[in-house]
């Protein structure tokens, strides 16, 4: 069952622009996407919602080159949900056939991505994150798993379960919690995505749908980000970096 394909650009991009500089914008270290918006996007222009979905790849193309250069340094990107499979038949296939392009052609998905996530764990520019067939409570629920069989082989004892340690057994071990979660399409709701770690992260919702966002809308987002102050629950500004 694949979740999460991970990629790391092989150099830092640094082109910080002259707007994070005029500005003096902070750039938040983890940035998780909910693109959403594509289906809306086709419908508007009477097209099928596929054709939304390819727009939708060229557009995050774009801002994941975007995101590198601005000097973001992991990009989450919500590919496909758990229960995005109750979609029509026809459009689930069009998504596979995408994200098998993308996996650079190989007819076996999971193969494609572990040689391209082997191939690539050892560069330094922004990882690069996407949650196919992912959803946040079947995460947690085969974390759980995980542990419980680790208690059974002695692995682990039950008081040595922390956050951190659960945080472990998450697809996102080793990976910051996000620091700003951007969502396009207006929807104000999760969706399923990143429960556990989402749990101090700035949300972000534009109106603006995913086939249409772009650097400048990712700069708006960013300096909405710049704008909020970050309390972890405390009283007085924290800083994160
Ligand atoms: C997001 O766009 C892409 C996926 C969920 C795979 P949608 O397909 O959800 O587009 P809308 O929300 O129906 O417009
Ligand atoms: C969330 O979008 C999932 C992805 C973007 C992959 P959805 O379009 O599936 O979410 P809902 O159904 O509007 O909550
Ligand atoms: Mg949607």
């Amino acid at each position: 069952m694949l979740t999460f394909l991970i990629v790391c650009a092989g150099n830092e991009l640094k082109d910080k622009g002259r707007t994070i500089m005029e500005e003096n914008l902070k750039i938040p270290a983890h940035v998780a996407l909910i693109l959403d918006g594509n289906g809306r996007w086709a419908k508007k222009r009477g097209l099928p919602r596929q054709f939304g979905h390819k727009k939708g790849c060229e557009t995050l193309e774009q801002v994941v080159e975007d995101a590198a250069r601005l000097g973001i340094r992991y990009l989450t990107v919500y590919g496909f949900s758990t229960e995005n499979w109750k979609r029509p038949e026809e459009e689930v296939g069009a998504l596979m056939q995408l994200f098998r392009f993308y996996a650079k052609r190989l007819l076996d998905i999971v193969d494609a991505i572990n040689v391209l996530e082997e191939k690539t764990k050892k560069n330094t520019g922004m990882t690069f994150v996407i949650a196919v067939n992912y959803g946040s409570r079947d995460e947690i629920t085969r974390a759980v798993r995980k542990i419980m069989t680790d208690v059974e082989n002695g692995k682990i004892a039950p008081e040595d379960m922390t956050e951190k340690v659960f945080a472990s057994y998450l697809d996102t071990a080793g990976i910051p919690d996000p620091d700003l979660m951007i969502r396009t399409s207006g929807e104000l709701r999760l969706s399923n995505y990143l429960l556990w770690q989402l749990a101090y992260s700035e949300l972000y919702v534009t109106e603006c749908l995913w086939p249409d966002f772009n650097k400048e809308e990712l700069l708006n987002a960013i300096r909405q980000y710049n704008k909020r102050e970050r309390r972890f629950g405390g009283v007085t500004a924290v800083k994160t970096e």
